[in-house]
C-alpha cells in the first residue's frame, strides 16, 4: 500500500511547526481601534449592544489612546457624538466641536506614536441622521454635502488628524477633500477613503453607539450588497481622486470584495470589522456558544488573509495584547 508523498499533516504536528509555516499573521501595527467620544459625559457610558465598548469622556479617551500606544496598536479612528445636532451638522465643522477637540486631545496625548484618524461624515452631527444634507424633497444632496465635507476635513486636519476617513459615500468626496486640504496647506494629511462601503444591517449597534437619529436607511448612497463589480469602480474612482488608502466595509460578509480590491489596488487596503460583527461574536461568546478568544482571532485572521493590510476592529487593543503574548 503506497501513500502519497505529500502528507500535509506533517506540518501540523507541533505548535512550533504550525507557527513557522503560517502564511499569514496579524501584527498589532496593522490594527486600528475605532473609538467614540460623547460631549457632556462625566463617566464613560457603556454601549449595550457592544459589550466592552463605551462612549468615552475626554479623559477615558486619552487613556484608551495611551493604552493602544503601549500595546503597539497602529491607529485610532475617532467618532464624535455632539450634544446639539442641526440640519447641516455644523457641530462637525466647528473647531470647538466634540470630535475636533477630541482629535487635538488625542494628538496631545500620543503625538505621532499612534496614527490618529477621524471620520469625515455628517451623520453623527445632523438632526436627521443622514450622512449628508437634505434637498427639499428629502433626498440626500450630493453636491451640497461635498462643500460641507471639505470644511469638515480642513477642521479635522487643523485639529491634528494624521488621516481622514470620508465615510459618507458621496460621489466626488475624495477629490473635494483632497483639494480643500491642499489649499489649506495640509498637503501631508492622508485620505483613507471608505471606497466600497455597503448598506448593511450589521451597522445596527453603531446606531446606538452614536445615538443616531436616522429613520430609514442609507441605500441611496451606500452600496448594494448584491454588487461585486461596482466595488472596483468605487475604488478606481477614489484612487483617481487622490485616495492614499482605500477601505472595504463591512468585512466579514464582504471578504470576496476585499480579495478583489486587494488584487487590483495599488494603494494600501483596509477593512472595517464593524459593530454588528463585534456584537455577534460577543453575544455568542456570552452565551457560551463559541470560544471568544479563538473566534476573535480567527475572524481577524480571515480578514487579513482575504487581503486587508489594515484592520479596523473594536478588539484592536485586546487583540494586540494577545498577539504580544503569543510572540513572547
Ligand atoms: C458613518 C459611519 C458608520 C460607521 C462608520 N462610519 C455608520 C453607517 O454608515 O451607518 C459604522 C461602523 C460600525 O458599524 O462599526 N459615519
Amino acid at each position: 500500500m503506497s501513500f502519497p508523498q505529500h502528507r500535509p499533516r506533517r506540518l501540523r504536528s507541533t505548535p512550533a511547526l504550525r507557527r513557522m509555516v503560517a502564511e499569514y499573521r496579524v501584527h498589532p501595527s496593522e490594527l486600528i481601534l475605532p473609538a467614540f467620544i460623547r460631549e457632556g459625559l462625566t463617566e464613560p457610558s457603556p454601549i449595550l449592544s457592544m459589550p466592552g465598548v463605551v462612549q468615552h469622556t475626554t479623559d477615558s479617551l486619552r487613556r484608551a489612546a495611551a493604552e493602544a500606544v503601549q500595546r503597539g496598536v497602529g491607529g485610532i479612528m475617532l467618532f464624535g457624538i455632539p450634544e446639539h445636532r442641526d440640519a447641516t451638522g455644523s457641530a462637525g465643522i466647528d473647531p470647538d466641536g466634540v470630535l475636533n477637540r477630541a482629535i487635538a486631545d488625542v494628538r496631545a496625548e500620543v503625538g505621532d506614536a499612534l496614527v490618529v484618524m477621524s471620520d469625515v461624515c455628517l451623520d453623527e452631527f445632523t438632526d436627521h441622521g443622514h450622512c449628508g444634507v437634505l434637498a427639499e424633497d428629502g433626498s440626500v444632496d450630493n453636491d451640497e454635502t461635498l462643500a460641507l465635507y471639505a470644511q469638515m476635513a480642513v477642521a479635522q486636519a487643523n485639529a491634528g488628524a494624521h488621516v481622514l476617513g470620508p465615510s459618507g459615500m458621496m460621489d466626488g468626496q475624495v477629490a473635494v477633500i483632497r483639494q480643500a486640504l491642499d489649499e489649506a496647506g495640509h498637503r501631508d494629511t492622508v485620505v483613507l477613503a471608505y471606497a466600497a462601503k455597503y448598506a448593511s444591517a450589521f451597522y445596527g449597534p453603531f446606531r446606538e453607539a452614536v445615538d443616531s437619529q436616522l429613520t430609514g436607511d442609507r441605500r441611496t448612497y451606500q452600496m448594494d450588497a448584491a454588487n461585486r463589480r461596482e466595488a472596483i469602480l468605487e475604488v478606481e474612482l477614489d484612487i483617481e481622486e487622490g485616495a492614499d488608502m482605500v477601505m472595504v466595509k463591512p468585512a466579514m460578509s464582504y471578504l470576496d470584495i476585499l480579495a478583489d480590491v486587494a488584487a487590483m489596488s495599488p494603494v494600501p487596503v483596509a477593512a472595517y470589522q464593524i459593530s454588528g460583527e463585534y456584537a455577534m461574536i460577543e453575544a455568542a461568546a456570552a452565551n457560551g456558544w463559541i470560544d471568544r478568544r479563538r473566534a476573535i482571532e480567527e475572524s481577524v485572521l480571515g480578514i487579513k488573509r482575504a487581503g486587508a493590510q489594515m484592520i479596523l476592529t473594536y478588539w484592536a487593543s485586546e487583540l494586540a495584547l494577545w498577539l504580544d503574548e503569543s510572540h513572547s
